[in-house]
Parts: structure tokens; C-alpha cells; sequence
């Protein structure tokens, strides 16, 4: 677990921002589940999958409840929905940590956060769409250049379970060729043996069947009508019959954003869809679902990898330097602050230079000079830092509104 400091904290904070920017202009609003639940909701996410199993912050509270940790957030807001009844279709957007208790490496963390949208009561492959094409939008708003929609559909439930049987049925045969790994990860869950990486396994895989061959007609063109969808909007996929996703609640449209610079065990930096039966799984009216998680950390190492979506200037705009002991400086950085310019000073009655060091230090692009002339003159210097240009000096009525338009001058 990890402590975000500044600029990077900034960062993280834009992220968010940009992230709402996106969903709210289509209509998503904001849900804030809590950070920790009765087990019993996460249960759900698929007791056949290491994120419930293995990778879990669960405990029996002072009042013997047993509670855990959020590992994602699909599970709270689909209970968040059982719970309250909103009207349909609900679109909420989300922020904010979760925890599992994974190997921490680059882009594994054991708190991570991730921002997603979800969206329960309506089934329509356009929403599909929709969602889709959000995250993607997001990721182009970042400036990530080297991404991949990879799309697949696992079919309706019952598709899904003939697939499972046969999936069985395949590597059952392979027997002892199958790696020790994938034997055990076939008692538990047949779909999971597709994410082997082992070397052992891939040839296995590679001739076992594939789901389109289990698709209805209407899990078939529901995906079709997706495909056409992306298309039109002129989003590039690749179709990835092997993507079905680390969580059991997944049912027909799967998807996840590949990132092209992180290692391939991390390199998704995001991944959803959709989800029909988890609210009625979790006491609701039967509710098709539908949404996707970003994670934060991961796309961010992209964003450094690609050299996109920088840290933001954490600077102020003025520092005020006062030389008659900080009074000046209490009420002017009060009044510039009051006044929308971003204001800092220094404390302990320092020097005038080293005031004027720690002026250069912060970042900002002015220093207010006040000292005891400009106080009987009811003026202040004003002196640019980040270039060599004049001093002036000004009014102190008119301070706000002089600082105003030369800040605005130097961010243009
Ligand atoms: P997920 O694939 O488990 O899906 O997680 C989504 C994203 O969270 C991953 O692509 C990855 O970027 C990030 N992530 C997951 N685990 C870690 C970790 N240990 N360290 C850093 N980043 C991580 C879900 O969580 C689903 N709830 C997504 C969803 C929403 N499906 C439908 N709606």
C-alpha cells in the first residue's frame, strides 16, 4: 500500500476530474458506496475466483460480523441498487480504493483505486456500446495513444455453462500434459485454465473450443449489434475469444482496454461488462447490468510510459514577501486568496532574502514585495519571477485586479 505524495497526488485528483467530466456529460451520476461490506455481497463476485478465495481483507468485526474490505465496486452498487430502488436505468459512476491481497509489483498493488460506471435496468446492445465507447474516450482524453479494445462475448447463462462443460470435457483429456496449476484452477473453474500463461498449457488452449460455438442466436446478434455499433463510432476492437475476465458474474459483452507498455500480467488497464443476475444474486428484482472499472494506478503508469497526462503545476501564483515583520503579509495573501489569486508567503519574519529564496522555490510566477515604504505609500512592488521582466509598482487598491490580468497573461 502506498502513499500518493504531490504532484503526483495532483495527478490522481485531475483524473478523477476528467474521468467525471466524461461520464457526467452522459448522464452518469455519482454513487459512493462504503468501503467495507458484509462478506456475503462480495461472495457474489464467484466463489471460484482468487479474488474471493484468496485475495480477500475479510474479519468478524466487534459486533461478529464477518466483513471484508472492498475488492471492486460492481457488487456494492448493484447491493447499493437491491437496497434503494432507484429509477431505471440507473447510471452511476464511482471512485475511489479497493483492496486484495495480491503479490504487489509494478501495477499490482494491494490498495489500488479505480474509477468505472455502471449501469443496471436496461438491456439494449447500444448501451453496450455506450459504455464501451466511454472508457474509450476517456483513455483518448488522457492522451494514451497505445491502446486495445479487446471484446468478447461469453453468451447467455446457459451458452456459458455448455462452454464450461466443454471447456471441462477438453482439458480432461489433456490430462497430466496440463500444467499442475491449470489442473487444480479446472476443479474449481474450466474458464480460468484459458488465462494460463505456462508454456505447458499454451498448446492445449490454443486447440480448445471457442465460444462462439455456443452463442444462441440471440447472445449471436446481440454481439453483432455491438460490433456494428463500435464500428460506427469508429472504434477499432480485436475479438478475443480467450477474454473471459477474472470475476464469475460476467454473462454475454466482456471487454478490456490494454494498455501496449506495462508487462502483460498488468497490462489491463481496464476491463467490464456485462452482468445480468448479480442484483437478483444479491436479494433485487431480476436487473440486467452493465459497466466497466478503470484502474487508476496501472493507467497512470501507461499515461508515464507514453509520456501523456502529466502532473498538473502545483504552484501558486503570488508569493508575498513582507519585510515588516507579517502582518502585511496575513492581511494581502488574505485578500488576494479572497480575491481568486492563488497566494503563499513565508513565516518567522525571515530576511528579505530568504523570502525572496523561498519566493523562487514556490513555483510562483509573482512576488508581492511590501515593505515599509509601500506601506506609508499604501503600495506594493510587484515582481515577476519566472522571467527577467521590469518590477512595477502598484496600488494596493488595485492589487486583485492587476494580479488578475497578469496571471491570466502568463497562463495563456
Ligand atoms: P477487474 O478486471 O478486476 O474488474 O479490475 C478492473 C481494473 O482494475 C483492472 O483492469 C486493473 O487496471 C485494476 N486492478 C485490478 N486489480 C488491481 C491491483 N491489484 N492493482 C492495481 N490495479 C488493479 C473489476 O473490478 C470489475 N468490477 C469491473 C466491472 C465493472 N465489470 C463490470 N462493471
Amino acid at each position: 500500500m502506498r502513499d500518493i505524495m504531490a504532484p503526483e497526488s495532483g495527478r490522481w485528483r485531475a483524473f478523477t476530474q476528467v474521468f467525471a467530466e466524461v461520464v457526467e456529460a452522459a448522464g452518469y451520476q455519482l454513487v459512493i458506496p462504503p468501503m467495507m461490506e458484509d462478506l456475503g455481497v462480495f461472495s457474489r463476485i464467484g466463489d471460484a475466483t482468487d479474488v474471493v478465495t484468496k485475495e480477500m481483507y475479510d474479519f468478524v468485526d466487534k459486533g461478529a460480523r464477518h466483513v471484508a474490505l472492498r475488492p471492486e465496486q460492481t457488487a456494492s452498487v448493484c447491493r447499493a441498487f437491491a437496497q434503494h430502488r432507484p429509477l431505471t436505468p440507473w447510471k452511476a459512476w464511482y471512485s475511489g480504493p479497493n483492496f486484495r491481497y495480491e503479490k504487489p509489483q509494478r501495477g499490482r498493488y494491494r490498495q489500488f483505486d479505480q474509477v468505472g460506471i455502471e449501469v443496471l435496468g436496461a438491456d439494449d446492445p447500444y448501451l453496450d456500446v455506450e459504455v464501451i465507447a466511454l472508457g474509450w474516450e476517456f483513455y483518448r482524453r488522457l492522451g494514451l495513444e497505445q491502446l486495445t479494445l479487446l471484446l468478447n462475448s461469453l453468451g447467455e447463462p446457459d451458452d456459458r455453462a455448455r462452454y464450461v462443460d466443454a471447456l471441462r470435457t477438453h482439458f480432461e483429456a489433456a490430462g497430466g500434459d496440463l500444467s499442475d496449476q491449470s489442473r487444480s484452477t479446472l476443479d474449481k473453474n474450466p474458464l480460468r485454465v484459458l488465462d494460463s500463461k505456462r508454456r505447458e498449457d499454451a498448446e492445449i488452449i490454443a486447440a480448445a473450443p471457442t465460444i462462439d460455438q455456443f452463442w444462441s442466436d440471440a447472445a449471436a446478434e446481440h454481439f453483432a449489434t455491438v460490433q456494428r455499433g463500435l464500428t460506427a463510432l469508429q472504434i477499432p476492437f480485436t475479438i478475443d475469444m480467450k477474454l473471459v475476465r477474472g470475476l464469475d458474474y460476467y454473462r454475454r459483452t466482456t471487454f478490456e482496454y490494454a494498455g501496449g507498455t506495462l508487462d502483460s500480467a498488468q497490462n489491463a488497464l481496464g476491463g467490464g461488462g456485462r452482468y445480468d443476475g448479480l442484483v437478483e444474486d444479491l436479494g433485487g428484482p431480476p436487473t440486467p447490468g452493465i459497466g466497466f472499472a478503470l484502474g487508476v494506478d496501472r493507467t497512470l503508469l501507461a499515461c508515464d510510459d507514453e509520456g501523456v497526462f502529466t502532473a498538473p503545476d502545483p504552484a501558486v501564483d503570488v508569493f508575498v514577501v513582507d519585510t515588516t515583520g507579517g502582518g502585511e503579509a496575513l492581511l494581502v495573501t488574505a485578500q488576494l486568496r479572497a480575491g481568486g489569486i492563488r497566494a503563499d508567503r513565508s513565516y518567522e519574519n525571515r530576511s528579505m532574502k530568504a523570502q525572496m529564496k523561498a519566493a523562487n522555490r514556490s513555483g510562483a510566477a509573482y512576488a508581492v514585495i511590501i515593505g515599509t515604504d509601500e506601506v506609508e505609500a499604501g503600495t506594493a512592488v510587484v515582481r515577476p519571477l519566472r522571467d527577467d521582466g521590469a518590477q512595477v509598482t502598484v496600488e494596493r487598491d488595485s492589487l486583485i485586479t492587476d494580479l488578475h490580468s497578469r496571471v491570466q497573461g502568463s497562463n495563456s
